[in-house]
């Protein structure tokens, strides 16, 4: 079997450890891997990883010491070409003319839905791996990305909690996540911050501030908001503004942390997600699996299919909000 693989949406820490085990899995059972370059763009451009040879393939060599890693060797796009009828046309010509038999596309819901609306026209098979920081797919428990962009959102709140104390300040910190609050709800619980707003739940700052005079009452200094850049009330500048306007007890600052929360190496528990789900993939393609996403639940390697991972957004679990709630009191 020809295997093209591609990454495309955002780029996540994990990507490559994906793409090595894509590689990897697919050359030691004898299939030939085609790595499709800056995502769906690629396969309308005929953007192919080359060998020496000049060949599109990708050999063994092509994904040494990438376990260790971040971004991906492939690049990344959003492709808006792609998802016109006329693109998708040509896309499905591209992948016959260079005999590609099956493909994994690697990233988010907007690589889902691609592969969905590909998958109308083309008939070869179509496995996809859930590679985003977002965490905002169902069919597996975690995205690839997700752990690593925690731990670097966590280490810059660690950070800020320092300078918040010297000048007994709030900072509002926004975090990533598009419309999920997952980033936003494990960053508060492991840094401890005393506020969090996500668009899961409702933000109500009248109710913020009595909290926050609470603190203040009990001698705390410093406080952190952590904010998820989709709350529906806003965005960390909006939510300061307003907090400002209804008498926040706290002088405050506004960080974003933005792009950091996609660079940096793998942690390992993306670089094992990778890695499992890239191998999972390949062997599913081999058995004549199709439309699905490779995800890991509860431990297992499992197969959803694609219109369910996309259907709604990952909920977070109630415990954890609760749990959120008690602790941040
Ligand atoms: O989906 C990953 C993500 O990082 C989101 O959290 C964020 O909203 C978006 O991508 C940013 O996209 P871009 O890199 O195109 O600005």
């Amino acid at each position: 079997m020809r295997i093209g693989v591609l990454c495309s949406g955002g780029d996540a820490p994990g990507m490559n450890p994906c793409l090595r085990a894509v590689v990897r899995s697919a050359l030691a059972a004898g299939h030939e891997v085609v790595g499709i370059r800056r995502g769906y763009q690629g396969i309308l451009d005929a953007d192919f990883f080359l060998d020496e040879q000049h060949q599109s393939r990708m050999p063994i060599q092509a994904v040494f010491h990438l376990a260790k890693r971040g971004g991906t060797i492939l690049h990344s796009s959003r492709s808006e070409q792609f998802r016109t009828f006329d693109g998708l046309q040509r896309a499905c010509e591209n992948l016959r003319e260079n005999r590609i038999d099956a493909l994994i596309p690697i990233g988010g819901d907007g690589t889902i839905r691609g592969a969905m609306a590909l998958s109308e026209y083309w008939d070869g098979q179509i496995v996809c791996c859930p590679g985003t920081i977002d965490n905002d797919l169902q069919g597996t428990d975690f995205t690839i990305g997700f752990a690593t962009a925690v731990q670097t959102a966590v280490e810059a709140v660690d950070k800020i909690y320092d300078t918040a104390e010297s000048h007994e300040r709030m900072f509002l910190i926004e975090v990533m996540g598009r419309h999920s609050g997952y980033i936003a709800t494990y960053t508060a619980l492991a840094s401890g911050a005393e506020c969090v707003c996500i668009p899961e739940t409702k933000t109500d700052i009248p109710a913020i501030i009595v909290q926050l005079e609470r603190h203040r009452d009990r001698g705390k200094k410093a406080v952190m908001m952590v904010v998820a850049e989709g709350d529906e009330a806003g965005g960390a500048e909006e939510l300061n503004r307003r907090m400002v306007e209804n008498g926040c007890p706290f002088p405050t600052r506004v960080v974003i942390l933005g792009h950091l929360q996609r660079g940096g190496s793998p942690c390992p528990a993306d670089r094992i997600l990778g890695a499992t789900t890239g191998d999972f993939a390949v062997r599913s393609l081999a058995v004549g699996a199709t439309g699905m996403l490779s995800g890991v639940v509860n431990g297992q390697t499992v197969l959803t299919p694609l219109a369910e991972v996309v259907d709604d957004h990952k909920p977070i679990p109630a415990a954890m909000l609760d749990l959120l709630n008690i602790l941040s009191r």
